[in-house]
């Protein structure tokens, strides 16, 4: 198991690229396999999350070159063109990989298996299952289809119109992929608009799909076609920078060709209540997706209260928020969050327990956090338990620490950020 240890101090200079966006690498490889026509990709995101995506149409009989580009070049079988895979799909640590290809796999003509590392598991399911089970699909899996491995024999299925619990991309992009192959259109409905990349890219290949409010509808009946694809770098993976280079006196950090869709910026507008300095500059569009630069200069930042639509806006970055809560005057209070229980791990419980093993004031709420900020941290250890994202923002707030703070279980990194060590170290100075 790795370990990191970390040495605060130093501030951020400089220009950045952070790697690209994982839930759009996602989609690129699931839909450059079902297009008819060659599909490339540049700025693919090579963590292991994709790479499984990747490994797992492979299985399928799609074949796709890396050429000494960098780029990606998928050759595409068409909608009806998977192969029966024979063996196990493994999606590794990745809920996106295995929720989606749920969907994508309950209308092939085949049958299909599959799994994931000891964490994901432990994720629920049912949620994708429950709904796909609604169109006719066929799928199993342990405690009644809660839990992986999950088997899913491929069957006709019939469109539905499907009102979530949750606001969670995966299981509305579940549901459009199935809906690609049911009979009649496919509506989901969400309580807060979650991230719509599945929405744009589909519209991209050239699917009949209608953006709602909250949700979307998918006219199944036409083919996809293969595209040029260029993936923006992660705001996720920026957002532990951008946060470093708040929280870090004297700093001045651009960080160049970020994706800044309205569904995933909520880091952006909570930094900025919290009185951060960030310029968005350089604004334009790629591939479907909008995307600019980042200036950010440190900042007195002040605690904030978050909750309602602005959660599912930035979902993956509350960790990295309670570390920018816990270097800010006052109290920062999240709600609306209870999502956080059901990531890569309970990350409310695992960010209570390592801000908290370093001197902050947090509090675990049912549906979010509390946390004081202004506290001076100590030095120590911290566990990532298993979880990247705990990782990199235990990483960011060791900056803010005087004595060194060693971060237990950092292979985990690899999920979505390679680099991601070096990259911080490159870009601070001592
Ligand atoms: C993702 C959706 C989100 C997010 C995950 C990636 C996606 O999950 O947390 O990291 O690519 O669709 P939920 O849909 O479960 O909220």
């Amino acid at each position: 198991m790795k370990q990191q240890m970390v040495t605060g101090g130093g501030r951020l200079r400089g220009e950045i690229r952070v790697p690209g966006d994982k839930s759009i690498s996602h989609r690129s490889i699931m839909l450059g396999s079902l297009a008819t026509g060659t599909t490339r990709v540049r700025g693919l995101l090579r963590g292991e999350d994709n790479l499984a995506t990747l490994q797992a149409f492979r299985a399928m009989g799609v074949r796709i070159e890396e050429p000494a580009d960098g780029s990606l070049l998928i050759h595409g079988v068409g909608l009806h063109g998977l192969r029966e895979p024979d063996g196990v799909l493994d999606c590794g640590n990745s809920g996106t990989t295995m929720r989606l290809m749920t969907g994508l796999l309950a209308g092939q003509r085949f049958f299909t298996v599959l799994t994931g590392d000891r964490y994901l598991r432990r994720r629920p399911m049912k949620r994708v299952v429950e709904p796909l089970t609604r169109m006719g699909g066929q799928i199993w899996g342990r405690n009644g289809g809660e839990l992986a491995p999950l088997a899913i024999r491929g069957t006709a299925l019939q469109g539905i119109s499907h009102q979530s619990q949750v606001a969670s991309a995966q299981i509305k992009s579940a549901l459009l992929l199935a809906g690609l192959y049911a009979e009649g259109e496919t509506v989901v409905h969400e309580p807060h608009l979650s991230r719509d990349h599945s929405e744009r890219m589909l519209r991209y290949f050239g699917a009949r799909l209608e953006s709602l409010a909250t949700g979307a509808r998918l006219i199944p009946g036409r083919h996809l076609e293969g595209r040029e694809v260029e993936v923006p770098g992660d705001i996720s993976s920026a957002a532990f920078f951008m946060v470093a280079a708040l929280i870090r006196p004297g700093s001045e950090l651009l960080i160049r060709h970020v994706g800044v869709n309205p569904t995933r910026s909520g880091i952006i507008d909570i930094l900025l209540a919290m009185g951060g300095s960030l310029e968005l500059q350089n604004q334009r569009e790629c591939s479907g997706e909008p995307v600019a630069d980042i200036l950010v200069r440190s900042s007195h930042l002040r605690g904030i209260e978050i909750g309602g639509d602005l959660v599912p806006r930035a979902i993956d970055e509350f960790p990295v928020i309670a570390v920018a809560a816990a270097f800010a005057e006052g109290e920062t209070v999240i709600r609306d969050a209870r999502e956080l229980r059901v990531k890569e791990t309970d990350r409310i419980a695992a960010m209570t327990a390592e801000l908290g093993g370093l001197g902050a004031q947090v509090t675990a709420l049912e549906d979010g956090m509390a946390i004081r900020g202004g506290v001076a941290l100590g030095g120590g250890t911290a566990s990532s338990h298993g979880d990247h994202r705990i990782a990199m923002s235990m990483a960011v707030a060791a900056l803010g620490v005087a004595e060194p703070v060693t971060i237990v279980d950092t292979d985990c990194t690899e999920t979505s950020f390679p680099g991601f060590w070096q990259l911080l170290e490159q870009s601070r100075e001592l």
